[in-house]
Parts: C-alpha cells; structure tokens; sequence
C-alpha cells in the first residue's frame, strides 16, 4: 500500500483520552459537560474567570437534572464533576489530544487563540473549532496543523441536541476525520458531514430563515409574538425564530449572516438592520436576559 504523505510526516493519532476545550460559554460548558459525562477528562478555558465559575455552576444545575431523572447517580455526577479542570491558562492543554475551539464566533479571535494555543500541544494533539460558519480551510492555515485540522460543530443546547456537523477543511487528513467520528460516537452524537462553506449545512438553511423574521419584524409584518406564534403553529416548530435567535446569541446570529454575506457575495444573506441594532444596544439574548424578549421577570415578554 502506498504511504500517504500523512503517514510519512505526521505522527498517529493516539487513544483521545483528554479533551481541552476553549470558551466556557453556552457552547463550551455544554460541550465540557458532555466529554465528562462520557469518560473524558476535560480542561476548560476561558479569559473570564466568571465565565468559568458560572459555566461549572450551569454544568452542575444539568447533571444535577440527569441525576433526579434517575439517568445518573449522584456518584456518576460527583465523578463526572471531578474530570473537569478549570484554567485560564492554555497550558494544561499540553497534554490533551484533542482541543476543541468554542469562543466568541470573530475569526480575528480565533485565529489569535490558535496562535497562542499551538505552542502548548504535543504534536499528535487534533484541533477543531466549533465555529457555526467560519471556513475551516482558513482557520487551519494559521496552525502548524492543517493536516489535524477540523470543523465539530455542536448544536445547542450540547447536552440535549444529538446531532454534530463535522467539517473537513481541505488539508484535513482521513485520520483526522475518523477519529473524530469515533469521538463524537463516544460522545452519544450523531455526525454528520458537511462541505467546507459558509455556515456549513444547519446555519446555512436556518439563520436566513430567522434573519428573515427579523425582516418581518423590522417591516412591521407581524409582531415578536405574532411572528413566533405564527412559525410555531403554521409550520409546527417547537420554538419561534425570534425566541430561537435570543437563544442562540444575536451577537452570534449576526456574525454568522456576516459570514454568509461575505463569503457567498449574494445580497438575499445581507443582515437586518433591525438584527444589527439589537446587537449595538447590547441585547444579545437570553444569556445577557434581553433580546426579542426581555428575561428578567417571570415569563418572558417582547422587549419591544
Ligand atoms: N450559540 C449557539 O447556538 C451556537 C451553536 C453552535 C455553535 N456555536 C459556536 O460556538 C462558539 C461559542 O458560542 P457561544 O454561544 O458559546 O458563545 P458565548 O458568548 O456564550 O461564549 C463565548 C465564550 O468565549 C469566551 N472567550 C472569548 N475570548 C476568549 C479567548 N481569547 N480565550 C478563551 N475564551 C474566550 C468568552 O469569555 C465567553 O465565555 C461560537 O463560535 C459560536 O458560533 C454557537
């Protein structure tokens, strides 16, 4: 058999064993919750030391629910507990095997994360980003690593939601992608494949869709609660976009149609100027407890 330039240059990838994960925001905490529970040690980082008190808190409010649901024991949540370590430091990644990127959805940020991560790693160590729509080929380039590059995107919230997306970028080696498959099976998730473009295949379809309620919105079609009443009984979906954007970040949103604007150069991705106001006000969403609606009462309300 021939030897692929892979096998010539590259170490094998070992058993992964420990996984760091950068970013203890909704998505990292979910995904750092998720790698314990099925047997991994885990590191989490993040610059924001609040970040990462308050993520090990919502971590231990959900193994806390899959205990009384009787699907943990409380010496599983203890154990599970135990495997995740706390950083702000990328240090103790250095000897991880896999490393998987979960911060603020900014390609600049990313790429000065890799950066200062890839002094740290063993040489065998994968990297993979759970960007929702940022070219993967890209953010490869700017590792040592492109061969042991690759796109993990989780879907939120991490721990209820079965499906990950994986992305090659194109110098993404076979192995690679196989051991990630075999990660994301160990993980209890069902993988499945997308090309490297533009928001990949979920955010693809699903942010024009919320992008154009906000469109509905801003021209005054329908009110935040008509639109989101309307989606869920006419088209029988479980949220309404507008609830679904607060949920997923409208700082996120957002980023993701700018991805989309620019990287297909088609004018029917242009963000909502409506989308965009919400962003400068600071109202993000259900993590900062204003978006389309406003969390900090009893039930939640439109904000506007
Ligand atoms: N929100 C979703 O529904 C969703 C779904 C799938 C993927 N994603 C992707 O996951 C990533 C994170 O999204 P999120 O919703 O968890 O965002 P978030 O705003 O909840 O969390 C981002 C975290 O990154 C941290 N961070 C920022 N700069 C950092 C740095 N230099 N080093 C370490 N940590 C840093 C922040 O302090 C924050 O805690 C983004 O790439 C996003 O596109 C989000």
């Amino acid at each position: 058999m021939a030897t692929t330039y892979a096998q010539r240059d590259y170490p094998p990838i070992p058993e992964i064993k420990r996984i760091g994960v950068i970013g203890a925001g909704q998505m990292g905490a979910g995904i750092a919750q998720v790698a314990a529970e099925s047997g991994f040690e885990v590191r989490l980082n993040d610059i924001s030391r609040q970040a990462l008190d308050a993520a090990m808190s919502r971590i231990d409010f959900f193994l806390g629910r899959h205990v009384s649901k009787g699907v943990l024991t409380e010496e599983g949540k203890q154990q599970a507990l135990a495997r995740i370590v706390t950083t702000e430091s990328l240090e103790p990644f250095r000897d991880c095997e896999l490393v998987i990127e979960a911060a603020t959805e900014n390609e600049e940020l990313k790429r000065k994360i890799f950066a200062a991560l890839v002094p740290h790693l063993k040489p065998e160590a994968i990297i993979a980003s759970n960007t929702s729509s940022i070219s993967i080929t890209r953010l490869a380039a700017c590792t040592d690593r492109p061969e042991r590059f690759i796109g993990m995107h989780f879907m939120n919230p991490v721990p209820a939601m079965k499906l990950v997306e994986i992305i090659r970028g194109i110098a993404t080696e076979e192995d690679t992608y196989q051991a990630i498959r075999g990660v994301c099976e160990k993980l209890g998730k069902q993988a499945v494949t997308a090309e490297d473009f533009p928001a990949f295949i979920v955010n693809r379809i699903l942010l024009p869709m919320i992008n154009e309620a906000v469109y509905t919105l801003y021209e005054g079609v329908g009110t935040v609660e008509s639109i989101d009443n309307a989606m869920k009984l006419g088209a029988n979906h479980p949220m309404g976009p507008l609830e679904l954007a607060d949920f997923i970040g409208l700082d996120t949103c957002l980023a993701i149609m700018q991805v989309l604007y620019e990287g297909l150069a088609d004018s029917k991705y242009r963000p909502c100027p409506l989308l965009v106001k919400y962003v400068e006000a600071g109202w993000l969403g259900r993590k900062v407890k204003r978006g389309f609606y406003d969390y900090r009462g009893e039930t939640p309300v439109p904000t506007r």
